[in-house]
């Protein structure tokens, strides 16, 4: 039995994929996940980096993948505070940059209507600690808070029938999953279309606590919106451990194997707002935890080894 397959009367099982990946394991990702989410492909610095210059070569590639298998696609991501060109915010006041935005919000609807079943349309736009809401950025400085309602408004013109998500990290930490949820009240309140809420997961073996993953879970479904995992994985380090290691102990496989069951067990629990849980990755030989927090330091946070062997913590959620 595959991923999938023990998952369909739950929630979609996605994963996110460049073209690389799929060359390599495409017969492994087909057989266990049913949704696929571009890693870098669809970003506005790969897709636009220039002006003049478009490449759609390899965001094209996974999106005919996703057809030919029957898979939905993830749209990942039309406006973000990172990976857009500068090009994009050049010598541009509140009225153009509406228009840059507006335009590249159209071009990747259009191109995508087919095979993109959502959208992540606003990603990581509210701040972590800070006593302000939004994270500062060039979006709200040259246009204001209102980009971000801008955005879904432009986004559900291009795309009514498509679901619209607003998506972001350390969405458990109570402070800052407050906020999303009040800022997203807020937005629905003024009959902003936005649809769901991408709860990225970025998680380790010592976090979240389960009760701040449930809370924020039941904090977001409140809102009547729906629930997406989006960029799962577990670290097998603290985030502030910055050791290296040639292979993970026989405790950190132990206390990863722990936490995907739990981790799952919730999801599971949550199936009636949780439509899709996607990694982020395939095999623990890509993921860009072998670059973040510390450069070149293997970790080995997903459920596929380097070679696509299986890890424990792939059984783990496949025993219920
Ligand atoms: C964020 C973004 C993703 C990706 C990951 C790290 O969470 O949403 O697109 O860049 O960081 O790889």
């Amino acid at each position: 039995m595959t991923l999938k397959e023990k998952y369909k009367d739950y929630f979609q099982i996605g994963a996110a994929v460049s073209g690389e990946t799929l060359k390599k394991h495409g017969a492994l990702i087909s057989a266990h996940f049913n949704s696929i989410t571009c890693t870098n492909s669809m970003k506005f610095s790969s897709v636009r980096p220039t002006v003049n210059k478009t490449n759609f070569n390899e965001a094209d590639e996974i999106a005919a993948y996703a057809k030919e298998h029957n898979m939905s696609l993830r749209g990942h991501t039309l406006v973000w505070h990172n990976q857009t060109p500068d090009w994009v915010f050049e010598s541009a006041n509140r009225e153009i940059l509406l228009h840059r935005m507006k335009e590249h919000i159209h071009i990747m609807a259009d191109r995508y209507r087919e095979v993109a079943t959502c959208w992540d349309v606003v990603n990581e736009a509210i701040d972590d600690k800070n006593n302000f809401i939004l994270r500062p950025s060039k979006w709200t400085t040259i246009i204001g808070e209102d980009f971000i309602e801008e955005a879904f408004r432009e986004a559900k013109k291009a795309l009514p029938k498509t679901d619209l998500f607003y998506n972001d990290y350390n969405e458990t930490d109570p402070i800052k999953s407050k906020k999303i949820y009040e800022y997203i009240k807020n937005l629905k309140q003024n009959d902003v279309p936005i649809d769901g809420i991408g709860m990225q997961a970025h998680y380790s073996i010592v976090h979240p606590a389960l009760d701040e993953l449930k809370r924020a879970i039941e904090l977001y479904a409140s809102l009547g919106v729906k629930i997406h995992i989006t960029e799962m994985d577990v670290s097998m380090f603290h985030f502030e451990d910055h050791s290296r290691m040639d292979a993970p102990t026989t405790e950190m496989v132990r206390e990863q194997v722990r936490a995907y069951k739990e981790f799952f067990e919730v999801f599971r629990y949550y199936k009636d707002v949780i439509e899709s849980v996607s990694l982020w990755g395939v095999t623990d030989e890509t993921s860009w935890l072998n670059y973040f927090p510390v450069f070149e330091r293997k970790n080995w946070p997903l459920l596929f080894h380097d070679d696509e062997r299986p890890k424990e913590a792939y059984y783990s959620i496949m025993d219920f």
